[in-house]
């Protein structure tokens, strides 16, 4: 039987943990859609394109060739051949991604990339922002995480060993511009199930998404 989940949420709601998680306990593949607009920024960024012209950036992202790993237990990304893993984490790329993730023509690119991803494959668990929305509407389960912004940014901060307090405000930057942009802003999807991740345990979440998927 064919099984599409949708996870969505902000930044350090859990999503990717579980979501990989998830992916292999059905035995499907997993695909992190966050990665793909960072992988667009980093080669906006190795472009040397202005973050202010929408046409540059189009331009850069359209003639990106992605390459995208889907296996859950070690998924990867590469940019033009570049194994992009490690610098699409770093401080440049996420102080960038949001503007390049507002423009239009990019959405749609990488919305057309991720929906034939997941027309082949029978098993998959896709990660993002609006995947439930936008990109998978036909999901068969579509879910919400969230979580305090305290929790979000003590669990971002311990993977990325920054200070708590500076990833708290920029996860708030973040979500600002995600959610207040003029093209197809960042919101719940009506139909999710909201599940709030906020001192439960990644065992736990996973339990429950699985339970979800089963009723
Ligand atoms: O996990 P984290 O919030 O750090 O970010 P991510 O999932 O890697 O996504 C990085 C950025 O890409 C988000 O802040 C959004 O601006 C954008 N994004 C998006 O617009 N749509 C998606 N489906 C996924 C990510």
């Amino acid at each position: 039987e064919r099984i599409v989940v949708a996870v969505d949420g902000p930044s350090g709601s859990g999503k990717s943990t579980v979501s990989r998680r998830l992916a292999a306990a059905i035995g499907g593949v997993y695909l992190d859609t966050g990665a793909m607009y960072r992988a667009v920024t980093w080669a906006v960024l190795e472009a040397g394109a202005d973050l202010a012209d929408p046409d540059g950036i189009t331009k850069v992202a359209l003639s990106t060739d992605l390459s995208i790993g889907t296996d859950p237990a070690a998924p990867h990304i590469a940019a033009n051949g570049t194994n992009v893993d490690q610098p699409i984490r770093g401080p440049e790329v996420t102080g960038a991604v949001s503007a390049v993730a507002a423009v239009p023509a990019v959405r749609r690119h990488l919305v057309a990339r991720q929906q034939a991803i997941i027309a082949g494959q029978p098993r998959i668990v896709v990660e993002g922002r609006d995947i439930a929305g936008v990109v998978a509407p036909d999901a068969d389960l579509k879910v919400y995480l969230t979580a305090s912004a305290a929790a979000r940014a003590a669990r971002r901060s311990t993977e990325d060993a920054t200070d708590t307090a500076a990833t708290e405000a920029d996860l708030a930057r973040r979500d600002k511009l995600d959610s207040s942009r003029a093209a197809d802003p960042l919101r719940q999807a009506d139909d999710a199930v909201e599940v709030d991740t906020t001192g439960m345990s990644i065992d736990e979440v996973v339990t429950r998404l699985s339970d979800l998927l089963k009723s």
